[in-house]
């Protein structure tokens, strides 16, 4: 069979993009191989995100530039799943007209399927499951990294934070039998895999919606035990549903690293309430005193939502004296957009465009001072870090990542790829540390 080339456009988050991979992995076996230039693609996939308004909008105007391209090429397929494939096939179908494939964040599994009634077939194919089907580790997953891979313990989430569109697209919360997880994490290890990440959207409440399972915090001490694993990570996690066991274990097993990406979203207990978060900035203060009493220099990270409506000089105050207080590592701000079903949709929005900007600039320039002071303060210290591959400014320098998650540029030879080393930390600096080899490496 002659080889096809597929282009796969990603949106959003890690949840995302390890889709992606187990979209590659089928597609391979259906003959695709991947390619970054659209204009050689026989296929060109959008893996979308609808958290915010503004990944929607890049989504829409791809497809409107990818029109000339089917106009040109009328037997390139282009297909639309993901998050707004999920909830907006009618209008995706209005807007545009030429897409071939419309799927959901539920069908990825049913791909070869869908390909084929595309094929046999004359007419689009557009295919939206309400729900996740239980879900295996039997399709394949094409992962780029051969040392770091994602691994997804459970699908969607039951929080419904009054913003977010999440649990619309992704579904209920469902959790994978552990001895999947366990079985596919050994596969890994055994493959020569240094790393996992364990994916989920509040990984914390895994195993609440199936008996005898254990918790998070049982999971990662069963993960620590495959042996030839080096380092195990995981993301989200929801400050409602850190328990005492879960940071007890986070300093005590050798392969969890020292990072934690603890979402707060605002500093102010009012906002909280009205996002439905599920906790106050105190309580969220005593989780970092705890976390920090057992791991000192934990790398911590957090997102906050700046102009939720009704935020007030006084909400922002308190969220900026929060960052000053903990000084995280980095910080994902976000302008805070309305989404379609979601609860504070209904609310009215009362901090102008002009205001967000201003507040998430200064929260911005606070954090950056903090950041940069934070990394330097790591100058001439030696850190342990996996070298993941080349870095993508400097095909002479190598990258790798602290087990706080900072990353690390250096000097050395290719064969150190894959290998755990310890490294001079020479300069800090906004967004990564330079380092140095040291002797006997
Ligand atoms: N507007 C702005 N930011 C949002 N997030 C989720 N929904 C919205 C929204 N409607 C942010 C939250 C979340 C991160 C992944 O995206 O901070 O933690
Ligand atoms: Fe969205 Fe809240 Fe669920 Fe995170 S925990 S995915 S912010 S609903």
């Amino acid at each position: 069979m002659v080889e096809k080339k597929l282009s796969l456009l990603t949106y959003g988050c890690q949840m995302n993009k390890h889709d992606s991979e187990r979209i590659a992995g089928i597609l391979k076996e259906e003959n695709y191989s991947l390619t970054d230039n659209i204009e050689k693609a026989d296929m060109i996939l959008l893996n979308t995100c609808s958290v915010r308004e503004k990944a929607e909008q890049k989504v829409y105007s791809q497809l409107g530039r990818l029109k000339k391209l089917k106009e040109k090429s009328p037997h390139l397929i282009i297909g639309v799943c993901g998050c707004i494939a999920q909830k907006e096939k009618k209008r995706i179908l209005n807007k545009v007209p030429f897409v071939d494939l419309i799927f959901g964040t539920h069908n990825i599994h049913n791909l070869p399927q869908l390909l084929h009634n595309f094929r046999y077939g004359n007419e689009k194919v557009v295919e939206i499951l309400d729900e996740s089907v239980d879900f295996n580790f039997s399709s394949p997953i094409y992962r780029e990294s051969k040392i770091q891979a994602w691994v997804s313990i459970m699908h969607g989430c039951n929080n419904y934070c009054s913003y977010c569109v999440v649990p619309y697209t992704r579904g209920r919360e469902k959790s994978m039998p552990s001895s999947l997880i366990l079985d596919e994490c050994a596969r890994l290890s055994n493959e020569g895999y240094k790393e996992v990440t364990l994916l989920g959207q509040n990984v914390n409440s895994y195993g609440n919606d199936i008996k005898g399972e254990g918790d998070f915090a049982d999971l990662l001490e069963k993960v620590n035990q495959i042996d030839s694993l080096e380092r195990i990570r995981f993301i989200t996690s929801h400050p409602k549903d850190i328990s005492e066991k879960l940071i007890e274990r986070i300093s005590t097993l050798p392969k969890v690293c020292e990072h934690l990406h603890l979402p707060i979203q605002s500093g102010s207990d009012r906002i909280l309430e009205k996002m439905n978060r599920g906790y106050t900035a105190e309580h969220y203060l005593e989780i970092i005193t705890k976390l920090r009493s057992l791991i000192p220099d934990i790398g911590l990270t957090t997102d906050i939502i700046i102009g939720f409506p009704e935020e007030k000089e006084e909400d922002f105050q308190l969220t900026k004296r929060l960052l000053q207080d903990i000084k995280y590592d980095i910080i994902f701000l976000f302008k805070y957009s309305p989404r379609p079903e979601t609860k504070a949709a209904l609310l009215k929005e009362t901090v102008s465009a002009e205001k967000k900007q201003e507040r998430f600039d200064d929260l911005l320039s606070i954090q950056k001072e903090i950041t940069l002071s934070k990394n330097k303060s790591l100058e001439g210290k030696i850190e342990e870090i996996l070298v993941e591959g080349e870095s993508k400014k400097n095909k002479n320098k190598l990258t790798g990542r602290t087990r706080t998650n900072k990353i690390v540029n250096f000097y050395g030879s290719k064969d150190l790829i894959g290998k755990t080393i310890n490294i001079y930390i020479k300069k800090g600096g906004l967004y990564s540390l330079e380092g140095e080899l040291i002797r006997g490496n």
